[in-house]
């Protein structure tokens, strides 16, 4: 059952806590958890019991990123051919979890190495624990961090810290890396899971289909032209007022100004007085 074992899920209160589950591997990814990871993702996407997804790991890892012996070494030794359908596999499931229905929280507990930052930026937030270690280990076994990481961290940090992280190979702690804008905060391990489900209920709070498409526009406009940006999310509302079958934005200017029973600067209007959900 190795297939299904690699990959815990539990779905509780509307949080799927999706897990890393290779421990004894350190949750390096190999093709078999790939492969279940894109299973769990079509699993939960539209699954309506679940309205934020976290991702974390198993035992003292996160993830000790691709798995040098089944990605790499078997993969290679099934020539070109093996080596597309593994990238293939991997990539796709980050990508699907780059833009997935609902948000999604990297909750990283331990190692994080080289290929998990693939998954680490595919996730909306990221919280740690300060006892989590970051690192581009590739350039230790002698390649680049390709699969996207370069991109990654490009896009993530400032040039000087990507070049510094990508060419010693240094490994940084939970603080540095929340410091560095890796993750969005560091908090100590006995905290973390308790700080990530604050932050999934708050997350819970809000309209779903405002989520997605506001998720979806941050990592869009980076690449836009001003003029751009502003078209795509004029056209961007437009389209969120046709799936939101609540009508969000009516009932919350409605709450405000009519009702009187939520200021927008301090919190969500109720999900559950919308007629319709959304
Ligand atoms: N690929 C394949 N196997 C891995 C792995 C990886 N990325 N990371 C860990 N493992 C395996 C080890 O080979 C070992 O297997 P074994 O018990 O069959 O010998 C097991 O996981 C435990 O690893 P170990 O090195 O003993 O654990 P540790 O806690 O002392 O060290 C790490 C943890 C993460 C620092 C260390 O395993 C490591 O450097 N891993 C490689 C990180 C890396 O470069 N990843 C690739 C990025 S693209």
């Amino acid at each position: 059952m190795e297939d299904q074992d690699v990959v815990s899920v539990l779905v509780e209160n509307r949080i799927a806590w999706v897990n890393f589950a290779r421990p004894a591997k350190r949750n390096a990814m190999s093709p078999t958890l790939n492969r279940r990871m894109m299973e769990v993702l079509d699993e939960l996407e539209f699954n309506d019991d679940v309205g934020v997804l976290v991702l974390g790991g198993e035992g003292t890892a996160w993830s000790a990123g691709m798995d040098l012996k089944e990605y790499f070494r078997e993969t290679e030794s099934l020539g070109l051919r093996g080596v597309r359908k593994s990238q293939a596999e991997s990539y796709g499931w980050f990508r699907r979890l780059r833009w997935f229905q609902k948000p999604t929280i990297a909750m990283v507990n331990g190692w994080c190495f080289g290929g998990g930052f693939g998954p680490l930026f595919a996730c909306d937030l990221a919280i740690c624990a300060d006892e989590a270690q970051f690192g581009l280990s590739e350039i230790n076994w002698g390649i680049l961090p390709g699969g996207g990481v370069t991109k990654v961290v490009v896009d993530l940090l400032p040039m000087r810290d990507a070049m510094w992280l990508t060419l010693t190979g240094d490994l940084i702690d939970g603080k540095a890396a929340s410091a560095m804008r890796l993750v969005n905060e560091s908090v100590p391990l006995e905290q973390l899971k308790a700080r990530t489900t604050q932050v999934a209920e708050m997350l819970l709070s809000k309209n779903p289909v405002a989520l997605k498409f506001a998720k979806d526009a941050v990592r869009r406009v980076g690449t836009m032209t001003y003029d751009e940006a502003e078209d795509y999310l004029v056209r961007m509302q437009e389209a969120a007022n046709f799936h939101d079958k609540s009508e969000g934005r009516k009932e919350g200017i409605r709450q405000f100004i009519d009702e009187k029973s939520y200021k927008p600067g301090l919190g969500a209007y109720d999900l559950s007085k919308a007629k319709t959900k959304a």
